[in-house]
């Protein structure tokens, strides 16, 4: 008899992934999403699934359970925000173990969602009508997405989130529903959002590397673990980082300012160009993306000073993450920069995020996290990430592609 076969935790996640996909979802099988159902009865052509048009969306608001109401909220009101983000930060994401949730500052939620061109409509609430405390929410923003060879306006979908007291009671997809009738009417018929669950279908799935920096604070909130047999002047040592004598960039380096945006913004474009998912900015967009915000957005351009040319640029977000559970440590935080987008001419993408690494330790981060999207299978390893077990699925709603894309297919990083 053959011994119990060992699996990886790849594996393991691999088949979670088809059993997720194989089972029933009473919800999105009634969506213009690729299901297996749907893959297995006919050849789908690529693009668009289901083609409908503004007459068919109904102007009235779906209805609520008694006792609730639709909410549009303003993030530009400091009630509203703060609301919002209460909301997210005692209900929203928390890993697989339930040691940490996502802390998205208020300053960050405002830098995501208030964008060139938002609409408040399409920042959804949910309120209990006797006291207006708000319980639930999801946003979506305009984008213009390039997906292979089609420029496409969509809905950026994010922060769906529904408090702990009325999980599982099938109101995820009324806020679903209702966002898309809403984004519906302004004739936009396809969004682009990324989830760790599995969901019919995703088009790709990346995963996250994490990179070190705070190493012990790393370890006793159980971010990490110390490899066994392993003392920690060791690990530290190991995973100590360089010093910025050590980062050698060709050309000088300097927080990027408003006067660089139409360089900057040429320069994201082009190098955009090879990847067969991206969005299509507007310099506007750009500028409000990348122009350093201190706490939320961290952006620092290469510039060659004969020329007085940017030839590079290095970018990245924090997002902290509440810690959850606090035994034998007094951390309520962990200071989390995540790679944000990033272009190399004249230097190699290794050595700017060198830089990027030593510069996030310099302003007080723990670990700073990357994708295996884009190009960035050319630094992780040298630069000492380590391959985490979450992953990130991206998703495209009532688009078709043939194909699924691999993640160095992805040029699009979703905050
Ligand atoms: C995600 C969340 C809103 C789902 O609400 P819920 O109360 O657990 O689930 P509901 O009973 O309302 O709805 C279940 C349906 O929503 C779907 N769903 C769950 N999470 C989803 C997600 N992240 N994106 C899209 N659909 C999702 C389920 O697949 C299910 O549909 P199905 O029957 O077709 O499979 C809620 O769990 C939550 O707020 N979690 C913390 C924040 C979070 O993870 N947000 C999502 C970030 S991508």
């Amino acid at each position: 008899m053959m011994g119990q076969e060992k699996l990886s935790f790849h594996e393991r996640k691999q088949i979670e992934k088809l059993k997720q996909l194989y089972s029933k979802h009473d919800f999105w099988d009634t969506q213009p999403v690729l299901t297996t159902a749907k893959q297995r009865g006919q050849e789908l052509k690529e693009g668009e699934i289901v083609h409908k048009q503004i007459k068919d969306i109904s102007n009235e608001p779906l209805p609520l359970p008694a006792g609730f109401e639709w909410s549009s909220i303003d993030l530009a009101d400091e009630k509203q925000a703060t609301e919002v983000y209460e909301l997210l930060r005692e209900n929203y994401v928390e890993d697989s173990e339930n040691t940490f949730r996502f802390d998205y500052p208020i300053d960050f939620i405002r830098w995501a969602l208030l964008v060139p061109g938002y609409k408040v409509d399409w920042f959804v609430g949910v309120r209990v009508s006797k006291t207006q405390k708000l319980f639930a929410f999801i946003s979506g923003i305009p984008i213009k997405t390039r997906v292979k060879d089609k420029t496409v306006k969509m809905a950026e979908i994010n922060f769906l989130c529904v408090h702990k007291k009325l999980r599982t009671k099938r109101l995820a997809p009324v806020l679903i529903k209702e966002i898309t009738r809403r984004v519906n009417l302004t004739n936009v018929w396809q969004a682009l959002y990324t989830a760790g669950v599995v969901i019919p279908t995703p088009i790709t799935t990346a995963t996250y590397w994490h990179r070190s920096l705070n190493v012990k604070k790393l370890i006793d909130v159980g971010f990490n673990q110390l490899p066994s047999g392993m003392p920690m002047a060791r690990y530290q040592k190991m995973q100590k980082v360089p010093k910025m004598s050590e980062v050698y960039l060709i050309g000088e380096v300097r927080p990027l300012v408003q006067k660089d945006i139409a360089q900057v913004y040429k320069l994201l474009v082009t190098y955009l160009e090879k990847y067969q998912l991206k969005l299509r900015f507007s310099e506007q967009e750009v500028s409000h993306m990348l122009l350093p915000r201190d706490g939320v957005i961290y952006s620092y351009v290469v510039e060659n000073p004969e020329k007085k040319q940017i030839t590079d640029f290095v970018s990245f977000y924090r997002l902290p993450s509440s810690v959850l559970k606090k035994v034998g440590h007094n951390h309520d935080h962990i200071n989390v920069a995540y790679s944000y987008y990033n272009v190399n001419t004249d230097n190699s993408l290794l050595e700017l995020m060198r830089f990027a690494i030593v510069k996030a330790k310099e302003v007080g981060f723990d670990v700073f996290n990357a994708l295996d999207i884009q190009d960035n299978h050319e630094f992780l390893t040298e630069l000492k990430f380590s391959q985490g077990d979450g992953y990130l699925h991206y998703y495209l709603y009532n688009w078709h592609l043939s194909q699924d894309l691999g993640s160095s297919d992805v040029g699009i990083v979703l905050v």
